[in-house]
């Protein structure tokens, strides 16, 4: 096996565990044999639980490790954590050389992996290719520590024409089967899921994730500014899907609701009619929230974009036309007023699924 081969194949392996990982990073492994034969492989399968190095190491002699090459998405981690140090339990080993994807930028890693590594006298390379899928596969970790931000996802389902909802609010189903299985996939990979008030009251969805190999209670975020979804909480889906604990409902600061049950209610400061984008994202933050998939509607999705908080486009095509004339456009509330405000998504990859086509891409 070659070193490319090798590193897809430990960015294939960390995806397994991308679902139940955060807020640390998504990790896969990779350890050739001193000729170059895969010896094994394994990926960081849960927060807290070993780092995908050690579950590579598994069951592997000394003598099986003379000489191996250990290759691995993330640079090894120099500091003990809940787990100890893989880069001082690589130095101890009789393997030449490690090769690493990406610099941790996590103060407490970023190139002191590599260093305790090339003292001990291994060999330390950082992978020059694949720098966009084993970026893509860390994203989230690497915006939280690059730049103290939540990393945010938006997912929209359409019509070949744009569409994603009628004018009367219907909007089930527009995709198929393997989309919307994928998209519970996507639903677990995220800290919490996103809606606005106006999606509560047309769809009463329970967000929560029905995925046949992915089981996880996941957190949901519901903006709802002046608070009336909450008044019929207790008759809601998400009421039943989901643990209190597990329910942030955002609402204006003037707003006076009142908290149902153990739910968090957060009030956020307003610009406007519109919540304060920097405080809402920072009561989230202070909330453990580091990454979210936001799944609309036309108007939340709209704000999103606008605010330039946007991060990542998950857009799922069916191939139907709902009319312009009586739907609505899933960017309905972004107005242009030139071509050179537009804006310019880039790394765009497509898929297909089912039927349906999966366009994702980054703002
Ligand atoms: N095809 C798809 O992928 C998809 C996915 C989801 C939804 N949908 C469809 O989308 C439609 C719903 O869209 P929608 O635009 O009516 O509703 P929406 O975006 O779900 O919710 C709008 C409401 O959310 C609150 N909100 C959102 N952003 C806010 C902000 N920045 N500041 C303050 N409040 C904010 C406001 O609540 P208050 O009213 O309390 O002020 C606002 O009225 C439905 O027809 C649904 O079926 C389609």
């Amino acid at each position: 096996m070659d070193e490319i081969e090798a590193m897809k194949s430990a960015i294939k392996a960390a995806y397994e565990g991308k679902p139940f990982v955060s807020p640390n990073p998504p990790v896969g492994c990779v350890i050739l044999d001193s000729k170059g034969r895969l010896l094994s492989s394994g990926y960081h399968k849960k927060y807290g639980g070993p780092h995908a190095e050690v579950e590579a190491l598994k069951g592997l002699s000394n003598e099986q490790l003379s000489g191996a090459h250990v290759i691995v998405t993330l640079e090894p981690c120099a500091h003990e954590g809940k787990t100890p140090s893989c880069a001082k339990n690589l130095a101890k080993l009789p393997i030449a050389k490690v090769t690493y994807g990406l610099v941790d930028p996590n103060p407490l890693v970023a190139g002191q992996g590599a260093q305790i590594l090339k003292k001990a006298g291994k060999e330390v390379v950082e992978f020059k290719g694949l720098k966009e899928e084993l970026e893509e596969l860390a994203e989230e970790f690497l915006m939280n520590h690059r730049n103290k931000k939540i990393f945010t996802a938006l997912k929209v389902a359409t019509s070949l024409d744009g569409q994603m909802a009628m004018k009367t609010g219907e909007s089930q189903w527009i995709t198929g089967e393997k989309a919307r299985e994928y998209a519970h996939y996507l639903r677990a990979c995220y800290d919490a899921v996103l809606v606005g008030a106006g999606t509560i009251k047309t769809d009463d969805p329970s967000l929560n994730v029905r995925h046949p190999e992915v089981q996880k209670e996941n957190r949901v975020v519901v903006l709802d500014a002046d608070g009336t979804m909450l008044d019929s909480f207790n008759s809601l889906k998400i009421s039943k899907a989901h643990k209190p604990e597990n329910i942030f409902w955002c609402t204006s600061e003037k707003s006076k609701v009142k908290n149902s049950g153990q739910i968090h209610v957060l009030k956020i400061k307003m610009r406007g009619e519109s919540f304060d984008q920097d405080h809402l994202l920072n009561q989230l933050w202070e909330n453990g929230i580091r990454s979210l998939l936001i799944e609309g509607g036309v108007e939340t999705l709209g704000h999103f974009i606008r605010e330039k908080t946007a991060h990542r486009l998950y857009l799922f095509v069916a191939p139907h036309l709902m009319g312009a004339g009586g739907a609505q456009s899933w960017t309905k509330f972004l107005s242009l007023s030139s071509m050179k405000e537009r804006i310019s998504l880039h790394h765009m990859r497509t898929q297909k699924m089912g039927e349906d086509l999966l366009i994702t891409a980054k703002f």
